[in-house]
């Protein structure tokens, strides 16, 4: 029977992963060192089913067990590096990101956004982080920035599936908030690989975050529509900063430059 406190409980619950909240904590802090679990939470008395993965996780545990500790930073950016390299194709990087638990976002959002289009594309573009829509359909720039970035596409004639397009971090942070830039380092050997797999002719980064963690420069509306190298791991490349189609939909004068560099682009392809 569904009394009206469990269910205010399970509203509660349903806020709470809305908003990104992970892990269940008490008012006071927990000795998890020695496992002195004076202030546990009760265990819960309601279904947990409405709300996010991370949670159920959290709300799921036993009382007296004790969670993994989160490995320290570099430990997860080692981790991510050896993952990574272990990847000989595409479907086996998915796979291996999918179990890969050294990455926080991974707890708060609901799946993993990996890639979307064609990866024999000789074009590839990647973002920052997929935000909410992504986050639901688990594919990337599916939003309002995803159909701003169809319509610049169409405008050079070309549709989704002649591209191949990913992000740097390819889980949802909480809120739609940046990604730390521990978070962009723990995920960055998984989109290195990515595009060492993918082995496109052109990488466009979007926005800022993507040109920065990629082509290690900063100041995107001086860099933008600027050809750079990019090392895959096999070969040179040529990379391009574009301006990110959310700052477009800000600042719709801007999109006079994202069409040059959309033009440069495509003569890029020949
Ligand atoms: N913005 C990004 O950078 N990536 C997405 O997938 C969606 C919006």
């Amino acid at each position: 029977m569904i009394t009206e406190r469990s269910k205010a409980a399970r509203e509660l619950l349903a806020f709470y992963a809305e908003a990104g909240v992970d892990s269940a904590v008490g008012e006071q802090a927990n000795d998890w060192l020695t496992g002195n679990r004076a202030n546990a939470p009760a265990p819960a008395e309601i279904s947990t089913s409405t709300a996010s993965p991370a949670v159920r996780r959290a709300s799921a545990s036993t009382p007296t067990a004790m969670p993994a500790p989160p490995p320290t930073p570099d430990a997860a950016v080692m981790a991510a590096r050896d993952a990574a390299r272990g990847a000989s194709s595409l479907e086996e990087l998915r796979a291996i990101l999918d179990r890969f638990e050294g990455c926080g976002l991974k707890g708060s959002a609901s799946r993993l956004v990996f890639a979307d289009g064609n990866p024999q594309s000789r074009l590839m573009f990647v973002g920052e982080a997929p935000g909410a829509e992504e986050d639901k359909q688990g594919l990337p720039f599916v939003g309002r920035s995803g159909q701003l970035l169809n319509r610049m596409l169409a405008a050079i004639g070309l549709d989704r599936t002649q591209v191949y397009i990913a992000n740097i971090v390819p889980w949802r942070p909480p809120g739609n908030r940046t990604p730390t830039p521990v978070e962009t380092q723990i995920c960055l050997p998984f989109i290195q690989r990515q595009i060492e797999l993918a082995n496109p002719d052109i990488l466009v980064t979007i926005g800022q975050p993507s040109t920065g963690a990629l082509l290690g420069i900063q100041g995107i509306m001086k860099n933008r529509g600027r050809w750079l190298a990019y090392q895959t791991g096999t070969r040179e490349i040529r990379a391009m900063p574009i301006l990110h189609p959310a700052y477009l939909l800000r600042s719709p004068i801007a999109k006079r430059l994202a069409w040059r560099d959309f033009l440069a682009i495509k003569k890029a392809l020949g």
